[in-house]
């Protein structure tokens, strides 16, 4: 079968033919993929920044983010049926696992021996076919599948979220999420759905794309900061510049979530405020089960234009130009296989 990823070897991204995986288990569901999207992490995994191939081999299909159809359902599988429409989870358990893992939280992993799909030691989805455990699938309704691409990010800005509210002290009112790529949006979308008046704050200017489909989500877009702070503040920018600015940018008792940035920041990190104000910290990375659940339950609740709007599709083949090239103004970029 076709697929798309990375030669370690030779550090190459390419198209590369590949052996189509067969169910092995009876607990399996063989998968036709529809629909990939790309991300900053493929960019970066492109830039071999990180990320490795599986055992034994130097290449690495790439791709996390997927819609799949199922085709074929192992003996012991009851929850999925041919022809559903699936969007699988990204990360696999360490082993022997850690205890966030045996709980079922390998989102939370604390051994650091998890695996990715497409990222790290796995292969994703990139190519014509895949197989997976059903338990790692989410169903999606049939109505939903135009939009099905944006469940993995969702998923991951919904565990950010629903812990930053979990850690603010009773009722937080106002949010500021700091990037207006995928998940800064879906982050204003799930704070919006949840009764906080948010701003998005970002580079680009007021009439550029990404701007334009915050505002028409019924969210402020500021493209400079003013002095206001916010009672929760998402980091989803991948810049540890910005990280550092969003710390700055906390109310008293304000929650901040590191969404976007992996890099470490230099600078001066404002203990002081964390001290005297009360304020919290974390980060976040990836999903749990519940998280996709929501994300499934809520992507039924947003605007169906402005969901439509943060998608662009493109054919199979120009990954050179959606991994490697500039950054579209739209925001998510998907191939459709
Ligand atoms: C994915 C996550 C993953 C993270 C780190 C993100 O792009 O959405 O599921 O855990 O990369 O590898």
């Amino acid at each position: 079968m076709r697929a798309v990823g990375l030669d370690y070897e030779h550090r190459q991204l390419l198209a590369f033919e590949s052996a189509a995986p067969r169910l092995e288990r009876d607990d399996q569901v063989l998968l036709r993929v529809s629909e990939v999207g790309v991300c900053g992490t493929d960019r970066a995994l492109a830039s071999f920044e990180f990320g490795y191939p599986p055992e034994g081999e130097s290449h690495l299909i790439l791709g996390h983010e997927a819609v799949c159809e199922v085709v074929e359902t192992g003996r012991a599988v009851t929850s999925l049926r041919r022809g559903d429409v699936v969007v699988p989870s990204v990360r696999r358990a360490c082993s022997p696992p850690c205890p966030s893992c045996a709980r079922g939280r390998r989102d939370l992993c604390v051994s650091g021996a998890y695996r990715e799909r497409g990222i790290f030691g796995l292969h994703g989805y990139f190519a014509e076919y895949a197989v997976d455990m059903a338990s790692d699938l989410t169903r999606v309704p049939p109505e939903l599948a135009g939009c099905a691409v944006l469940i993995e990010p969702l998923s991951v800005v919904e565990k950010a979220v629903e812990t930053a509210l979990r850690y603010h002290e009773p009722s937080p009112e106002t949010a500021l999420v700091l990037g207006a790529g995928t998940i800064g949006i879906l982050s204003a979308l799930v704070l919006q759905a949840r009764g906080l008046s948010v701003l998005v704050h970002s580079l680009e200017a007021p009439d550029h794309p990404r701007a334009r489909l915050v505002a028409s989500a019924g969210v402020q877009y500021v493209p400079r900061l003013s002095d206001e702070r916010s009672d929760i503040v998402i980091e989803a920018t991948g810049s540890p510049v910005a990280a550092l600015e969003a710390l700055k940018r906390m109310a008293p008792l304000g929650v901040c979530c590191i969404l976007g940035s992996p890099l470490d920041a230099e600078g001066v990190v404002p203990f002081r405020n964390l001290f005297e104000k009360n304020q919290t910290v974390f980060g976040s990375v990836n999903a749990s089960p519940s998280s996709f659940a929501l994300a499934v339950e809520d992507l039924g609740r947003f605007d169906p234009n402005v969901l439509a709007g943060m998608i662009r599709r493109t054919r199979f083949s120009d990954f050179d130009e959606t991994i490697l090239g500039p950054q579209p103004s739209i925001p998510k970029t998907v191939h459709v296989l």
